[in-house]
């Protein structure tokens, strides 16, 4: 292999992708590599099948795109697609932990880096949180089959009348209990539940098509209506605030609208590049798992869309828990039970693989001495890195708490896209900065196809609402502050003249 670049200075220094491979050998650091394709696109399932399909369907249907909600799959899908094909090159390229954190810190640098790290906590902390409201409104729809409602104060109320959402909270507090102890779902445990998860989702297509009614699809695109959020109002999507028009929704753009939104369905194939240290053959395995999982859970959205808003008219689709409501609505209760606990056992693991993963990019970033490293000490006995866990598990149950869904998702969806955005950049600049890596699977039409996956994320980001918009700025400018207040002079990398931080500087915990 030919030589890396001189270490760059300053903010914009970077780890060499050596050495973060490098780390991953340390034996006292390194994971085993047991995983194959298979294994990957089974997790991959496992993990993008949650909230979105079971819960934001019902949402954006009845509030933004109609029945049209399965283009709105179909757009952030091929989003998706762009995003994976580079994460598929990065990932078979510097196959260690961390994911995207990890590619940029070797690529653009270490604000980057940091930047993303910063991000991931977004994506993962907040999305365990939506998933686990996710869940709560299941649990809610399987106890009121079995007459049970809960109070409002603690059910998480509606709009317009506010409630602390305790069974969202409780979870994340038990899964984080759990994860403290390392108990880890046996990977047999994990296929049990995926397999559970499929099923429902194939029982939703394939029961639910009997009761597919054609007038429901009429109109399938419904008109574009005044959205009542007021010109310059922070509710309204960053392009019409950009804009002259009316604030509204449905029609053409409504399906734009809903795909910024829908797109968190699909998050979780980024989280499958995370394994890569865990994988047999990253370089082909990759891939294989990234763009698999993705085909295979664009296609069962896009299925179950047409079906749910078939069986019922999108104006009356249920907003927590719209899968098996549809059912009970057609006056098929039975079935409804199979889509509750299918949907509870679902969400509950990819709650659990948030969680886990935020804990480690957390990790990871305070070994780098990018956050205190205080956060990277593990648990002398399970061995686990307890502290970041438990900080993180706090604040996300008490997040899940008292936000709404789909405020919590949007937030969730424009970090993520951000840093899809930065993956993108970060193909191109690898391919030049060192185009001598081994990469077994290359982005094609480099550097068209990166730029045109910026440019689709980019699109998704203006559709999210302005109040979004000013959220990510917050926590954006939170994260300079505690860069270059506190990271910048504690980065590992300082250890080291050379610009490269001491092993086991990078990988997740064993
Ligand atoms: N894609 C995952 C979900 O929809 C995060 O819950």
């Amino acid at each position: 292999m030919s030589t890396s670049s001189p270490p760059r200075p300053g903010p914009f220094r970077t780890k060499s992708v050596e050495q973060s491979i490098r780390d991953t050998e340390d034996p006292e650091h390194g994971l085993k590599r047991e995983l194959s394709a298979l294994d990957l696109t089974v997790f991959g399932v496992g993990v993008i099948i949650g909230t979105g399909i079971f819960v934001l369907t019902g949402t954006v249907a009845r509030n933004t795109a109609g029945p049209a909600v399965a283009l709105s799959f179909v757009v952030s899908g091929i989003v998706c697609g762009l995003a994976a094909l580079c994460y598929a090159e990065f990932s078979s390229t510097v196959p260690v932990a961390g994911s995207a954190y990890t590619f940029a810190y070797t690529s653009i640098g270490e604000l980057p880096a940091w930047i993303i790290g910063w991000d991931l906590i977004l994506e993962l902390a907040l999305g365990a949180a939506v998933v686990a409201v996710g869940w709560s409104g299941y649990v809610q729809s399987l106890l009121s089959s079995a007459d049970i409602t809960l109070p409002n104060a603690i059910n998480g109320g509606t709009d317009a009348d506010w409630g602390f959402n305790l069974p969202a909270a409780l979870l994340v507090l038990l899964l984080t209990a759990i994860l403290v102890f390392g108990v880890k779902l046996s990977s047999r445990l994990t296929a049990l539940i995926v397999a559970i998860k499929v099923a429902v989702v194939l029982i939703v297509i394939f029961a639910g098509l009997f009761f597919v009614k054609a007038d429901n699809y009429t109109p399938f695109i419904p008109p574009k209506q005044p959205s009542g959020a007021g010109t310059g109002g922070l509710k309204q999507p960053l392009i019409e605030w950009l804009t002259p028009f009316e604030p509204s929704t449905f029609g053409v753009m409504g399906i734009f609208f809903g795909a910024a939104t829908v797109f968190f369905a699909f998050i979780g194939f980024d989280i499958v590049a995370s394994a890569a240290e865990e994988t047999r053959r990253p370089q082909r395995d990759l891939p294989i798992g990234i763009l698999g999982s993705l085909g295979i859970c664009t296609v069962l959205y896009v299925a179950v869309s047409i079906v749910v808003t078939g069986m019922q008219n999108y104006t009356e689709l249920s907003i927590s828990a719209p899968l098996s409501d549809a059912f009970k609505a057609v006056g098929h209760g039975g079935w409804a039970w199979v889509v509750n606990i299918g949907a509870v056992a679902g969400l509950t693991s990819v709650t659990m693989i948030m969680l886990l993963g935020q804990s480690r990019v957390f990790f990871a970033m305070s070994r780098d001495g990018l956050i205190p490293r205080f956060f990277s000490e593990t648990h002398p006995k399970y061995r686990t890195p307890y502290r970041s866990t438990i900080a993180l598990g706090l604040v996300v149950a008490g997040v899940a708490g008292v936000i709404p869904l789909k405020q919590l998702a949007e937030l969730v969806n424009i970090g993520t896209l951000f840093a899809f955005i930065v993956v993108a950049i970060g193909v191109i600049i690898l391919r030049r900065t060192r185009p001598d890596l081994p990469r077994s699977f290359r982005t094609p039409l480099v550097p068209w196809l990166p730029i045109a996956s910026v440019l689709a994320c980019l699109w998704l980001m203006i559709n999210l609402p302005v109040e979004t918009w000013w959220r990510f700025l917050v926590w954006m400018v939170l994260g300079f502050v505690l860069y270059f207040g506190y990271s910048r002079r504690h980065s590992r990398l300082d250890d080291e003249p050379t610009g490269v931080a001491p092993p086991g500087a990078t990988g997740p915990p064993a």
